[in-house]
């Protein structure tokens, strides 16, 4: 009945004047008040940067011209005559390549896409969640009564989870983004207003403006028992959303001015501009090199400087302008672009504080899972990535996070060992590492289907990573 599976919308009431009120529903229960708790709130928030993957499709687009698919060419030739021939595990083309080097280290999703999902990727919704029917699979075997989505975004995967698994009784929503925030809510609450949705009618759900770095406490704060007891699913979606990169005003886009702010959260106080106009020299050399991996860091970092005695930089158009005027025409277009999205994701990395923020939530996830649980983790770029692995493999040899965030190695233990996966019924789980407190079901990356990357460029270098907690 309509009026009875209505979803009953919560307004959590909090003493906090820092963020606008944190919404939660509860599907055919009662509703309740709660107050957060109050956790202070960083200065920088965890969040994605703009990758060459995930980032302004448009730059993408742009920056393989024939002269760079020749030099490609060149590389590969000389590449393939340096090396052997074997056979690649996970891979799908022939020997030696540059490509079957990547697979190596990868394996790439064989699992075909649907015609609905076919039609999303094709770009009848606004953002496309990637390597949807491969985090489907990794849950499908669970009986999910309870789930976390840390980075809900526009609800894609958050949607397809919650039609997948009518067990679910309580789940949890999470983004820093208030716009991404809202959009999520309406749209799970018209899904559970659907009566033709195969969703739970007992479904307890709890959408909370926040970063994920904080779900321990948020965990705390929402006191559902169930939760409480341990989630059976987190999913981890890193990065900026089409939405983010497609508003010139959040200062994402390499192509299209805006203002030089890039938070993920609005309100956060640490903005580009910040860092580009007054942080010192040296800091901002160390950024553009670690977190842009830019190898003219240093020329930049003097120009950036520089600026500063005409007024500085005020609008992403400001700072292009500067990358244009630092790489030599000889390397054209492409040149600049590939330059500006490094330094790009480079300050979105430092103005949100991606790294640490993702090593400790990892931790943090992992704590909140139930024996059996799983947490997956979809990343966009290197370093990413590496945090991701390591950190989980950190977590599976009993490394600890303490209070203070500091790594102890009291409880490592080297006690890993592969295992080679016989169960067909989960047949994309291919190698496992087994520790003391978990396994990594993925000792290589899940990487895109062919024709996943084909249809939607974005998804090109997005990797899942799955670790269960015992
Ligand atoms: C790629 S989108 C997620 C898309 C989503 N999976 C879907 O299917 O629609 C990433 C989202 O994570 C959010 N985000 C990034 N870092 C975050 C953090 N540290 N805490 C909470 N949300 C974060 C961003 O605001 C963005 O909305």
């Amino acid at each position: 009945m309509a009026t009875a599976r209505a979803l009953k919308l919560l307004t959590l009431s909090f003493p906090s004047l820092l963020r606008p009120p944190q919404l939660s529903w509860v599907r055919g229960g009662s509703v309740a008040f709660r107050s957060p708790p109050l956790v202070s709130r960083s200065r920088c928030v965890g969040a994605r940067f703009l990758s060459s993957s995930k980032g302004d499709a448009s730059v993408e687009e742009t920056t393989t011209t024939t002269t760079t698919k020749k030099k490609m060419k060149k590389k590969k030739e000389k590449k393939e005559k340096g090396k052997g021939k074997g056979k690649v595990e996970g891979g799908n083309g022939g020997g030696g390549t540059a490509m079957e080097a990547l697979l190596k280290r990868r394996t790439r999703s064989s699992r075909e896409l649907d015609d609905e999902t076919v039609q999303q990727l094709l770009g009848v919704s606004s953002h496309i969640p990637v390597l949807l029917g491969e985090v489907l699979d990794v849950f499908s075997s669970r009986k999910l009564r309870s789930f976390a989505d840390c980075t809900v975004g526009a609800a894609g995967h958050s949607s397809a989870i919650i039609q997948a698994h009518p067990e679910l009784q309580c789940y949890l929503g999470m983004d820093v983004d208030p716009m991404a925030h809202q959009m999520a809510k309406n749209k799970i609450d018209s899904l559970l207003h659907d009566d033709s949705s195969s969703t739970s009618s007992n479904l307890r759900g709890y959408f909370l403006l926040r970063n994920f770095r904080f779900i321990k406490s948020v965990v705390d704060e929402v006191g559902d028992k169930l939760m409480d007891s341990g989630l059976d699913g987190i999913l981890m979606d890193l990065g900026v959303s089409s939405m983010q990169v497609n508003n010139a005003e959040r200062g994402f886009s390499v192509l299209n001015d805006g203002p030089l702010d890039m938070r993920m959260d609005p309100q956060a106080s640490l903005k580009a501009e910040d860092i580009l106009n007054s942080w010192p020299e040296s800091e901002v050399g160390r950024i553009l090199r670690e977190y842009g991996e830019e190898s003219n860091w240093f020329s930049l970092q003097k120009k950036i400087v520089k600026s500063r005695l005409r007024g500085g930089l005020h609008s992403t158009k400001d700072l292009v302008g500067l990358i244009q005027n630092s790489t030599p025409r000889t390397k054209g277009r492409q040149g600049w672009i590939k330059t500006a999205t490094r330094v790009f994701q480079a300050l979105r990395i430092a103005v949100n504080d991606e790294l640490k923020t993702l090593q400790d939530s990892l931790y943090s996830c992992f704590e909140c899972l139930a024996p059996g649980g799983r947490l997956a983790v979809i990343s966009f770029h290197s370093l990413e990535d590496r945090i991701v692995k390591q950190t989980f493999l950190d977590i599976v040899r009993g490394k600890i996070n303490d209070e203070d965030g500091e790594l102890s190695e009291e409880m490592k233990s080297d006690l890993t060992s592969t295992i080679t996966n016989d169960n067909d019924k989960e047949v994309w789980i291919r190698q496992i590492i087994q520790g003391e407190r978990g396994r990594i079901l993925t000792k290589r990356p899940i990487t895109p289907s062919e024709q996943e990357e084909k249809l939607n460029r974005r998804s090109r270098s997005a990797k899942l990573r799955v670790i269960e907690k015992i």
